[in-house]
């Protein structure tokens, strides 16, 4: 176990297997995980932990990497499959928790919540005025999501509540009774969508490929009043770029829940009133993390105990490596 875990997951793997837990939660740098993993057969990970190429080649033992994450662009999982790795995820377990948390966000983004809190607690609030904290409607406005996955299906189906229209822009077009479901979600270019909401959420996945897909040119795309939500991964947004966008009021406000080289994140984003920040809290509901623990770990003894729940784990990502391995190896 990587990194500090709920101790019943502890006690439930102790049943199976010898356990080296993290509780104290110290980071470990890529020496020391290399060290660690030397003699592991699996490892339960987090979104923290860098599952490089040099880190599997170093781990010989090494049969299955379990992330605690629905995201796992941390690990290098074509260099997993070559090593004979399986890796696991945890989606849907937080799909629900993680669209509430982007509505909390978007929420307290467009109607400046946190702002205005930090100013009550300063002492200012001295007399009510018709301009105190004005900010931007969500109801009736217009919703883009970019990354209309599960996450963003879940965000997508909330806004019915608040009679909002949706445009989505994904790798590819949802089937016909997804999008109705989605709030009758309309597929468009990432441009038409930057050009026309009111509001935008970011839930897609962290590749290269998605790197910066929010950058200065995006940004000038972007209505002057709208606001920017990201809950996906540091690097989908330039920070730089909106850091520049924020403070010369290009969009009115965004919300973050993810950083480039996060828990550091830019101290510019510090100094400016038109940010809520979070420290990656999205997925962070008691049960919906329960939940994410309980998966990985199931995850983890389908691989190492083949046959005894099942011969594969539920949620594996490079199928391929099934090929590679007998059950002998395990
Ligand atoms: C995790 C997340 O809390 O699932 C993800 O991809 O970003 C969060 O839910 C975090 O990554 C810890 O591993």
């Amino acid at each position: 176990m990587a990194r500090a875990v709920f101790p019943e997951v502890i006690a439930r793997m102790a049943q199976y297997f010898e356990v080296e837990s993290n509780q104290e939660d110290r980071i470990f740098s890529a020496a020391e995980l290399a060290q660690k993993l030397q003699d592991k057969d699996g490892v339960i990970a987090t979104a923290s932990e860098r599952i490089s190429a040099e880190l599997l080649q170093a781990s010989p033992r090494l049969k299955a990497v379990c992330n605690q994450a629905v995201g796992y662009n941390n690990i290098d999982v074509a260099a997993a499959t070559k090593a004979g790795v399986m890796v696991t995820n945890t989606p849907d377990v937080l799909n629900e928790t993680t669209a509430d948390f982007g509505w909390a966000l978007l929420m307290a983004t467009a109607r400046r919540v946190t702002e205005a809190e930090h100013w009550l607690r300063a002492g200012h609030w001295k007399q009510w005025r018709y301009d105190s904290f004005l900010g931007a409607d969500v109801h009736g406005s217009t919703l883009g999501i970019i990354g209309m996955g599960r996450i963003g299906q879940a965000i997508a189906r909330r806004s019915m509540g608040f009679d909002m229209q949706v445009l989505y822009h994904n790798r590819s077009r949802l089937a016909p009774e997804l999008e109705t479901r989605a709030n009758q979600a309309r597929y468009v270019s990432k441009e038409e969508l930057l050009g026309a909401a009111d509001h935008v959420i970011l839930v897609l996945p962290y590749s290269k490929e998605s790197h910066h897909t929010i950058g200065s040119a995006e940004l000038a795309l972007m209505k002057p009043g709208a606001t920017l939500v990201n809950l996906a991964r540091g690097g989908i947004v330039d920070d730089l770029a909106l850091i520049a966008a924020l403070r010369d009021n290009k969009i009115a406000a965004a919300g973050l829940d993810v950083f480039e080289n996060e828990p550091a994140l830019h101290p510019d984003f510090l100094g400016l009133s038109n940010v809520v920040l979070t420290p990656h809290i999205a997925s962070a509901s008691e049960p919906t993390r329960r939940a994410m623990a309980d998966c990985a770990a199931d995850n983890l003894l389908a691989a190492l105990l083949p046959g005894k729940d099942r011969m594969y784990p539920p949620n594996l990502l490079n199928p391929e490596v099934l090929g590679k391995i007998t059950l002998a190896d395990k």
